[in-house]
């Protein structure tokens, strides 16, 4: 199966497995874990924050940031399409209090007057607006990049009028890959950060929330409240070590083998596809008289898997386990089922 579903479905290498049989480690919840210490240092240092926390999933890190930061009774601003707002059970409504205001864009990308825009004056009538969200790469969209430069100047206008900021960087990798900087530069204007360890890195499972070492002092018991409180974790947080070492550096090919898919794609008559800027492409399918469904069938008949995303796109996700001929038979594959 050439597996397009998601950045997700990569299992653990021979050398994560051995990574994770050697970890040394301990009861986290009395912070003696070594190997989660280990990784918990490695991500603030890459991020330049103080502090960084180990988190079963992107959701519950995203979560624990906006709680820790948002008041019950107050907004949280986030674009219209982002997935704290149609993929994370309304998570943060749930277990915050907080109401997400959906910001539309055509871009997936929020700039600063589209922030200024949102922030009403000061009003006995209108809930507060404690904190703007941003996610980078934007999935919708197709996983575009805010480059550094955009980061600051979003950041700035909610910082004028008092809010926090969170980024949702489930792909931050792939951003800094994508804007050719590093991720600490992404993510240096704002308050929080949520880094996913399982996607493009191809760690098994976990997500980091970084910040300061008072905002992460709150998320830690945000965490033990959602149930995230985790004991000889240190297997896992291993295999995220070895994934920062041993594969953090080869999300470029994957950004590579994007370009092609979409090039590929892009010849089969009624396809469009818009170019990617990091591993994932969105293509839309309408113009080719077929359901998303029907095209994923066949797809699936030939051993290609992709995913529908909306009621005319089909989403498919670069990887560690996708190679070149990986994705020639993929193309081959679309070509023969749209044909
Ligand atoms: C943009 C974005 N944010 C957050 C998440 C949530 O991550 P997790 O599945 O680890 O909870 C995902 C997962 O696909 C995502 O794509």
């Amino acid at each position: 199966m050439i597996d397009l579903r998601s950045d997700t479905v990569t299992r653990p290498t021979p050398a994560m497995r051995e990574a994770i049989a050697h970890a040394p480690v301990g009861d986290d919840c009395f912070g003696e874990d070594p190997t989660v210490r280990e990784l918990e240092a490695t991500i603030a240092g890459l991020l330049g924050t103080e502090r960084a926390l180990f988190f079963p999933s992107g959701i519950m890190a995203n979560q624990a940031g906006i709680l820790a930061q948002g008041e019950p009774g107050t907004e949280v601003l986030a674009e219209a399409r982002a997935h704290l707002l149609h993929y994370e059970e309304g998570s943060v409504a749930a277990h915050g209090g907080m109401t997400l205001r959906a910001i539309p864009t055509a871009s997936g990308l929020l700039t600063p007057d589209d922030v200024a825009a949102a922030i009403r004056p000061e009003s006995p009538f209108h809930p507060r607006v404690s904190l703007l969200a941003l996610e980078n790469t934007h999935l919708d969209s197709g996983g575009r990049v805010m480059g550094a430069a955009a980061v600051a100047e979003v950041a700035e206008v909610a910082r004028e009028a008092g809010l926090r900021v969170h980024v949702d960087g489930a792909r931050l990798w792939n951003a800094a890959v994508g804007a050719g900087c590093s991720p600490a530069e992404l993510v240096a204007p704002v308050d929080t950060v949520m880094t996913s360890l399982s996607k493009g890195l191809g760690a098994p499972v976990g997500s980091m929330l970084a910040g300061s070492e008072e905002t992460i002092g709150r998320a830690w018991r945000i965490r033990r409240r959602l149930g995230g409180q985790m004991r000889q974790v240190g297997l896992l947080a291993a295999a995220a070590l070895h994934a920062l070492d041993g594969y953090r550096d080869r999300l470029g090919a994957d950004h590579r083998r994007a370009a092609a898919l979409a090039e590929g794609a892009r010849t089969i008559r009624g396809v469009r596809v818009t170019s990617p800027e990091t591993n994932i492409v969105m293509i839309e399918v309408s113009g080719t008289g077929m359901q998303p469904t029907e095209i994923l069938a066949g797809l699936d008949r030939r051993g290609v898997r992709m995913v529908p995303f909306g009621p005319t796109r089909i989403r498919a996700v670069l990887h560690r386990e996708i190679d070149d001929a990986g994705i020639e038979a993929a193309v081959e594959a679309l070509s023969y089922v749209v044909g």
